[in-house]
Formats: C-alpha cells, structure tokens, sequence
C-alpha cells in the first residue's frame, strides 16, 4: 500500500473518504451544500444512531468518486491516536468491500485541526490503521475472498515532516506486525522449529547489523538445557534455541524472549476438543520477537536487543516426558513435572537462565501464550503483565496504552511466591493438579518463571488472549494480531 500526502482532497482516487465530529455535522455546509444535504438526511434517518465510528456511504451528484464514506469520528474532545487506527480500519474495510484499490480521506487532518494530537503520532497512527486493516490470511484459499488497497492520498495542508515521520514509522510498525500474523497464522505442518530458524535467518541475513546463532540438540544437552530438551523429547523436529543480536547502537542489552511452540497438543495431559485446535499459535510469543526485530532492523532503532526464542512441538510419543518426570534445568534447579501441558514455563525457564548468564541482557522481557488463565483474567484485550520492576512495568503499560496493544499488570505479592516450590524438587511446574492448581494460574506461571531470572530486570507477558481473536475487531483480523510487536516497538521507539 502506497501513503502520499496531498494538500487537497485527490480526485483521481475512488473512494472519498470524510470525516465528520460530533460537535459539527455541519462542517461541509460552506464547502458543499448538496453534500451537507445529503449527509444531514442520513443523520436524521438514524445514521449514527449512537456510536463513534460508524459509517455510511452518500452520494454527491458531479463527483468523480466511486463511493463517498463518512466516519463518525465522535467528540473531538475524546479523540485518540486509536481513534483514527480505527476510522481508517473502517474506511479499508467500506472501500475493499466495494472493491475499490484507491482512497484519499480528509480524517487526519481533521485530526490536526480539531484535536491536540501530534502530528507525528497522527501519522504514526494512520499508517498502522491503514495497512494493519490491509491484511487478509487468504495463502491456502484457492478462490481468494479479500480485496485490498493499493494506495491512500492524505489531505494534510500544513508542513508534512513531521507527519511523514510518523507514516514511516507507523508503516514499518504494521508490516513487522503483519508479518508476525502470518506466522501465527500458517498451521504447525508448515511452520516447524526448522520453519522458525528460517525465518530468523532471512531476518539475519537482511542487516549486518543482526548476528544469528542456534543452539541445536547436540549444544543443549551439553548445556545442560533440559528444560527445552524435555518438552521436545516426542516431537518430530530437533529443538532449537534460536538467538538473534541486533546491535544497533551503544549500552546495555535488553533481551525478549518468545515462547516458540509451534504445536502444543498437551503431551500426556493431552488437550481436550475445544482446548486443541488453535495450538499452532503457541510460537505467538516468537512470532512477536522476531517482529521486534524486524521493526528495530527497520527502523534503525539505535539499541542493543537480544530475541531469544526456544523453539520445539509439544506432542505424544514413547520418548516424551511424563508427568511426574523431575528435570534439572539449565539453572541446575529442579522442577518435577506435574502436567505436560504446562510446557512453555519449561522451555522459557532455560532460555530465560541463558539469556541473563550466558548473553548478559540487563533487561529481560519474555512473552507467551503461556496460561488459559490469563484469557480468563483479561480476555481478548490485555496481555498480562507480571514482573517485580516498577519503572520496567510503567514503560511496558505506557507503550501498551499508546500503541493500543494493551498489558494490564497482575499482582506479583511476596504471598505468592511459595506456591511453586516443590515437595521431592525445588519446584514444580503447576501449582497442584485439578481445579486447585487452576487459582492464580497466570500469576503462579510467572511465580515460576522469576526463579529462573537472577538479577536482571525482568517482566512476563502472557500474550494468550490477545495473540489469536475469535472474531475481526477493527484493524484486528480474526485470527492472528501480531500482539506485542506494536507494544514493543512503541517501547523502543520512546522508553
Ligand atoms: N499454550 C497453553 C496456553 C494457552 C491456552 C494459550 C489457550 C492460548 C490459548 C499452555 O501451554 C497451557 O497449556 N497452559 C495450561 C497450564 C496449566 C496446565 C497449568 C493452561 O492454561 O491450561
Ligand atoms: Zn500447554
Ligand atoms: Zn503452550
């Protein structure tokens, strides 16, 4: 999708895009009455009946426009940089449906003028709300279903560097993003650990600036990383602990570590129907450090990141760990294994263990779709955050908060750090099996996940429910959303 900026509205396009606010339906009275005629009558049959960001399509006679879409933006004293991420996921989505390729809109500007928002997070977020709506996972469809846009002109009539800063911005944002969908989205016969490494070496390949290593099974058992080795003991693919170094610039290293199974069946505690179908979204939390990555690569973020994804499938074979297994970790703790299904703090523990010992990360944050019980805490909308660092835990729900893709912190309280310890091992890997072991279940996974974490600054994202979404919200499609690429990149753009 191609963005330009134009000082008028360009009639070249199909589809007009315009925007209209609560305190003024009136606004195009001067600029065209038929227009304003048109645009009232709707209102008064019930157009925008209630909500913000509704639309209707109205006519013009003597236009050259193919469809012309009005946007309820709601109170301008309300408005948001999420408030135009999601007008232009409805005007995307008005004009594709038409099949119209070509939109020019007059809303960010609207924007400017009305509102106190910059103009660089204007353009930041028209560009993530335009090309995160510019998506469909249509790969395996033999008759494709979606349309797309192949170019939007923006109506901006001040100086424009600073709103084109944030168009790139917001543009490199929402492909890293959409990138990190696809990935979540292909089934687990097409992305294997094999398939993860790949991707992570066309990431590397790209810059100089990104070093790639992988510790293969040969490397994690002379390491003793039996955490990984455990949980892929009956899968059909070597596990891989994949490492890339973006060195963008000077000062300490901050690592993001991605849960990468690309299947999770449960193991011996084998998921129920209903529990199973969706498990090839268990890498989500890969998915979302190697979009980072991509997002740091391209916008030649000036730091030092670290993405660290232990990478294997969690399936059933006469190799595969057991429950009541005790496995001695990376760290040399203990862990007896209470429930196979509880497999992402295993394989997170050792590469949690490597990234502060063995690579030096000052700052380590891991994201995973780790427990059902944070999807039961915080739904669709929030990722849980836990972790014992003040300042680390602001910034993240900052640039949640800005970004849209939103954390929401779980109580970390010194009364619940014993619940994880074990009774023949130093820990175990759920709190107890059954209905007790499910109180506190995202916090007790995060419990266990600090006991792996030393000294560095660490926090925990539990991307289970915002990861993949049962139905299409804005610029979210159904599916896969790339959760956590926005966040952190906002992260690393103004922490
Ligand atoms: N991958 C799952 C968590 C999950 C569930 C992610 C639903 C996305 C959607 C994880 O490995 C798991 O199975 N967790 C268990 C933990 C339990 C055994 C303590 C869970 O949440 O039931
Ligand atoms: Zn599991
Ligand atoms: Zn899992």
């Amino acid at each position: 999708m191609k963005i330009t900026i134009n000082k008028e509205p360009n009639t070249k396009s199909e589809a007009l895009a315009l925007g209209i606010f609560k305190e003024n339906t009136n606004q195009y009275k001067d600029l065209n009455p038929e227009l304003d005629k048109e645009i009232t009558g709707a209102i008064k049959k019930g157009a925008f009946k209630n909500k913000s960001l509704e639309f209707f399509y109205t006519k013009m006679y003597n236009s050259a426009y193919k469809k012309i879409i009005i946007v309820n933006l709601g109170s301008k004293n309300e408005a948001e940089p999420e408030t135009l991420r999601r007008a232009m996921s409805i005007v995307v989505k008005a004009a594709t449906k038409s099949k119209l390729k070509t939109i020019t809109t007059n809303i960010a500007e609207m924007l400017r003028e009305e509102t106190k928002i910059t103009a660089e997070d204007l353009g930041r977020a028209l560009a993530e709300g335009l090309v995160l709506s510019n998506y469909a996972f249509e790969k395996y469809l033999s008759k494709k279903k979606t349309s797309f846009i192949k170019e939007v002109s923006v109506q901006w009539t001040t100086k424009s560097d600073k709103f084109s800063k944030g168009i790139k911005q917001g543009t490199i944002i929402a492909n890293a993003t959409n990138f990190g969908k696809d990935l979540v989205n292909e089934p687990s016969n097409i992305v294997t650990p094999k398939t993860i490494e790949k991707t992570a070496r066309a990431i590397a390949n790209s810059d100089k600036r990104i070093k790639m290593t992988v510790l293969r099974r040969k490397d994690l058992e002379r390491k003793g990383m039996n955490g990984i080795l455990a949980v892929s003991s009956a899968g059909n693919f070597e596990p891989r602990l994949i490492v890339l170094e973006y060195s963008g610039g000077k000062g300490e290293k901050t690592a993001l570590v991605g849960k990468g199974i690309t299947f999770d069946s449960g193991g011996y505690n084998l998921k129920p129907e209903g529990g199973i179908e969706d498990m090839k979204i268990d890498m989500g939390g890969a998915a979302a450090v190697l979009g980072t990555i991509k997002f740091l690569s391209g916008l030649n973020i000036k730091k030092n990141v670290l993405g660290i994804i232990p990478t294997c499938e969690n399936l059933i074979s006469g190799k595969g760990y057991k429950p009541g297994d005790i496995i001695t970790m990376y760290n040399k703790k203990t862990v007896e294994v209470l429930n196979t299904d509880a497999e992402g703090r295993m394989i997170l523990a050792d590469a949690l263990h490597y990234a502060e010992k063995d690579l030096k990360a000052k700052t380590i944050i891991d994201l995973a779709t780790l427990t059902g019980a944070c999807m039961v805490a915080l739904g669709y909308e929030a990722s849980g955050l836990m972790g014992f660092n003040n300042g680390l835990n602001q910034d993240l729900i900052e640039a949640g908060r800005n970004s849209n893709d939103r954390v929401w912190p779980l109580p970390m309280y010194d009364d619940y750090q014993h619940l994880m310890n074990g009774e023949v091992s130093d820990l175990k890997n759920i709190q107890a099996p059954g209905m007790a072991g499910r109180i506190t279940g995202a916090i007790t996974a995060g419990v266990f996940l600090s006991k792996f974490v030393d000294k560095a600054i660490w926090a925990h994202l539990d991307i289970a429910g915002p990861a993949h979404i049962p139905e299409e919200r804005f610029y979210n499609q159904k599916g896969a959303t790339g959760a956590g690429i926005r966040m952190l990149s906002y992260y690393f753009l103004f922490s």
